[in-house]
Parts: C-alpha cells; structure tokens; sequence
C-alpha cells in the first residue's frame, strides 16, 4: 500500500449560538498522501488550510467523513487510543509553535522523544536542534528565544520523534530567508526514507517544493498541481481567488 492518509470527503462545521448559523468550513475533502511524498497546501488566509491540517491529524475530529492513517480509521478511537496513535506516528508544527514555556529548548524536543519513543536519545536531540541551528542555545527557555528561534525549536522537536506523517502549518511563517530555506530543505529531506509531510504554506515558492500542490478554497479542494513550477502554483492560487 503507497498510502499512508486518506480523507473520504471530510466536512468540518463549527456550530454558532442560537442566533447565528454553523460555520461550514470544510465541504468535503477527499485527497490521499502518499508515502515519500511531500504534499503542499495553499489556499486564501481563511481557507480551511488549517482546519484541515488539524482534522487531517486527528487533531480535530471532522464533522462528518472519513480519515484513515496508515490502514486506521482514527474517528473510530477514543481519545487515549488517539493520542496514543499520534504519538506513535505524527508529529505537527504548529502555526503558534505549542512549545512548553517552563521547559528548556532541549527539553521541548527530548520531551517529545520520550513520549513517541519511550526513551530520550540525547545525541539526537542535539542533532535536532543542531539541524535548525539551535546548538548553542538549547538551554533557553521559549520565552528567552526570538519568534523565529521558538519555530525552530517546534521544527527540531517534529523532526527528532521521527513520525511517518509531519504536518507543519506555514513552519517558515517567523523565519528570515536564510533560515526559512534551510528548514525547507530539511522538511523536503525528510521524505527520503518514506516518510511523508504535509504542509501549509502561503510562501509560494515553498507551496512548489511539494511533490503535489493542493489548492484550497472555501473548505474545498479547487485545484492539484503535480510538481508544479513556482509561476504555476502563482497562476494556480490566483485562478482560484478570482473565480
Ligand atoms: N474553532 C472554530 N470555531 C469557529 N470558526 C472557526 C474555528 N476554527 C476556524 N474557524 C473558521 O474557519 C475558517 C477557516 O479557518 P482556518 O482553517 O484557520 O483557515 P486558514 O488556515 O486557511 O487561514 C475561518 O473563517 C475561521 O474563522
Ligand atoms: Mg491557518
């Protein structure tokens, strides 16, 4: 089997109050991701691109719908079983980063290792942070790194757990150019053994880095790009913002 998620024609709604009607946010999404494959989402600031995200890992349970991770259909576990399940095979970087504020940055990622894998590989962890040059200040804490520093930190900790799935909400949002291109390139990498990542991005030259590009707009999948070129997801996402 070449896929590792699938999504049957998930719909995410969020109920308003009495007055007001529910939120339809997404409309039903099918996709696959497969496995070695880098898949990029983009799509216009309230798409759905991160609800999706959310509901493609069982962050968030859809409205109605299907999501199936590696042969699991994860609307069928309950919530031990889902955070169980997500240990053990996804990790996401988060938009917001989500990084424990009283822990170090080393102890962000070794924490994370610990509860995917039982046990802190301390090598490892600093390679991680090694990787998004992070070494040499590993023992601040989030609120003593920079913005750009806290998303490398959230990047390191995905990577180190090593997940068959990463999911990484717009992971160069806070970053420089420089450091934007090298956490890409790791994200890119990281599909060379089978693994997958998907990402949402409203850098276009990032969104072209993926294997597929997924259109979004209005919680629906509005176009699919293979490989595309940079001008192609820009002729792509400007197609769907007028029509
Ligand atoms: N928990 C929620 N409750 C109500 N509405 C929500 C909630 N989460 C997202 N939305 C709405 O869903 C739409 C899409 O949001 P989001 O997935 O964050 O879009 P994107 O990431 O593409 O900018 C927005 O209109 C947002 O206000
Ligand atoms: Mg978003």
């Amino acid at each position: 089997m070449n896929t590792i998620l699938e999504t049957d024609n998930i719909t995410r709604s969020f109920s308003g109050d009495r007055r007001t009607e529910p939120t339809h946010v997404l409309k039903g999404i099918s996709l696959k991701v497969r496995k070695g494959e880098m898949l990029t989402i983009v799509g216009p600031s309230g798409s759905g691109k991160s609800t999706l995200l959310q509901c493609m890992s069982g962050l968030d349970a859809v409205t109605s719908g299907s999501v199936t991770i590696a042969g699991t259909a994860i609307g069928e576990l309950n919530l031990d079983q889902t955070a169980a399940f997500r240990r053990n095979n996804i990790a996401f970087v988060f938009q917001a980063y989500n990084l424990l504020p009283a822990f170090t940055a080393f102890d962000n990622v070794a924490l994370a290792m610990r509860m995917s894998r039982g046990s802190v590989d301390r090598a490892a962890v600093r390679s991680a942070l090694q990787s998004v040059d992070l070494a040499d200040v590993s023992d601040r804490r989030p609120g003593q790194l920079s913005g750009g520093q806290q998303q490398r930190v959230a990047i390191a900790r995905a990577l180190a757990t090593s997940p068959h799935l990463l999911f990484a909400d717009e992971p160069t949002g806070a970053l420089d150019t420089e450091a934007g291109s090298r956490v890409l390139k790791l994200l890119r990498d990281y599909t060379v053994d089978g693994k997958s990542v998907v990402m949402v991005t409203h850098d276009l030259e990032a969104a072209a880095l993926g294997d597929r590009v997924l259109v979004l707009r209005d919680g629906q999948i509005h176009g699919e790009l293979i490989s595309p070129s940079v001008s192609q997801v820009l002729d792509a996402v400007e197609h769907a913002r007028r029509s």
